[in-house]
């Protein structure tokens, strides 16, 4: 039942007062209404965990500050959660990422701060003036990263970059049900890894890229951004599209690098749109909601360097009188094709023609391929391999 305005609940917020739909977190209130709160450890799409505390807001009765990811709006509370209004928070804000940073390289990372997805931990730390409180030791292991010779073509980490928001673990749970990573170790030796200290080939991953895509220090990172010493995703051009590999339709933005391959530009990476707010009604989340986020499959993400692979064919070939295949225009490759379905009809009939069409086409692609079989060329006989 859809409920009127002012039948709902509200919480006043920075002095102003806000409705809200009972079971919103006070994150999702205040994102709704246009305040910012920095987060690091919450997605969307995932249970909240409360886990980086870099979302505490003050709740008027409550002596310590509250992570406003995982507290839920209650009628009449009175919270403040912008600097601007309270000293408190500004000073938690400051010592929080400046704690972050004496266990994080920050600006000083030899590949570049932002190497893999754009580093919200040292934006985060700039905006709120965190400051340089030394460098602590890093005593965890890379089990997925330089050290360990992970074989996986794609994905690495780096523990030096993270922390420890399990992110990256609860996406691969609650998200991709798979659980190929995990948390691993105790106290300031705690880090990510798989079961056994197994490659990632050699678990359930499915390289789907999900972890790197939610991981918000680039601490899980793409490989090859980092061996071709392609430029930092804020530099690349983004391009929505729809991946092609099947008839899903995900969409996804492919990275070009505008000065590559003499400024003809090349694609060096595909990331997901980010993930759209969820409605102001209270939505289940995470592995209780049966999340409908599953971003990327390991083809649509990885999958791209066939793109400018030299192989590739850019126009169609039809087979000579030589019997070799030669470079043809789409009308002449279109009319071989015709010409050569209308022979096998003229001298078989129409039931030796049989139409197969893909699950890689879009639905009206595939309407058109039945179509064609029974009105073009008067045969039942056609299939789609999804059918099968
Ligand atoms: S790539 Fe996907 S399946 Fe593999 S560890 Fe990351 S989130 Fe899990
Ligand atoms: S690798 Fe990234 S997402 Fe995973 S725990 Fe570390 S910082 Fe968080
Ligand atoms: S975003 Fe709320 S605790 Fe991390």
């Amino acid at each position: 039942m859809i409920q009127r305005t002012d039948q709902l609940p509200t919480i006043e917020l920075d002095g102003r007062q806000i409705t809200f739909h009972p079971g919103e977190s006070l994150l999702e209130v205040a994102s709704r209404s246009g305040v910012q709160i920095p987060t690091l450890c919450h997605d969307p799409r995932l249970d909240p965990a409360g886990a980086c505390r870099s979302c505490l807001v003050e709740v008027e009765g409550q002596r310590r500050l509250l992570p406003s990811c995982a507290t839920p709006a209650v009628d009449g509370q009175k919270v403040t959660a912008s600097p601007e209004h309270s000293p408190r928070i500004e000073r938690h804000r400051k010592s929080l990422f400046s704690l972050y940073l004496t266990e994080h390289p920050g600006e000083d990372h030899p590949d570049g701060v932002e190497r893999g997805a754009p580093n919200k931990l040292v934006r985060a730390a700039k905006a709120f003036g965190a400051e340089d409180w030394g460098k602590l030791e890093n005593l965890r292991d890379d089990l997925l990263g330089d050290r360990s010779h992970d074989e996986n073509p794609y994905i690495q980490f780096d523990s030096d970059l993270c922390i420890l928001c399990a992110k990256c673990t609860r996406y691969c749970d609650e998200v991709e049900s798979v659980s190929a990573i995990t948390l691993a170790g105790r106290g300031s030796e705690t880090t990510i890894a798989t079961p056994d200290g197994r490659s990632l080939l050699d678990t359930t991953c499915e390289m789907c890229g999900g972890c790197v895509a939610v991981c918000p220090t680039g601490a899980m990172g793409e490989k090859k951004p980092k061996t071709h010493k392609m430029p930092v995703e804020a530099e690349l051009e983004k391009v929505r599209t729809t991946c092609n590999y099947c008839g899903v339709g995900c969409q996804f933005d492919l990275n070009v690098d505008p000065a590559a391959r003499e400024g003809g530009g090349e694609i060096v990476k595909v990331t997901s749109p980010t993930p759209a707010p969820p409605p102001p009604t209270p939505q289940p989340r995470g592995r209780t909601g049966g999340s409908t986020a599953r971003t990327r499959c390991g083809k649509g993400r990885f999958g791209y360097d066939f793109l400018h692979h030299e192989d590739r064919l850019k126009t169609p070939l039809v087979r000579g009188a030589d019997g070799e295949l030669h470079p043809a225009t789409w009308d002449e490759a279109l009319a071989a094709a015709a010409a050569g379905l209308r022979g096998v009809q003229e001298r078989h009939g129409k039931d030796a023609l049989a139409f197969v069409s893909s699950s890689r086409c879009t639905v009206e692609e595939n309407f058109l391929v039945q179509k064609l079989s029974r009105a073009v060329f008067g045969t039942n006989n056609v299939h789609q391999c999804a059918a099968t």
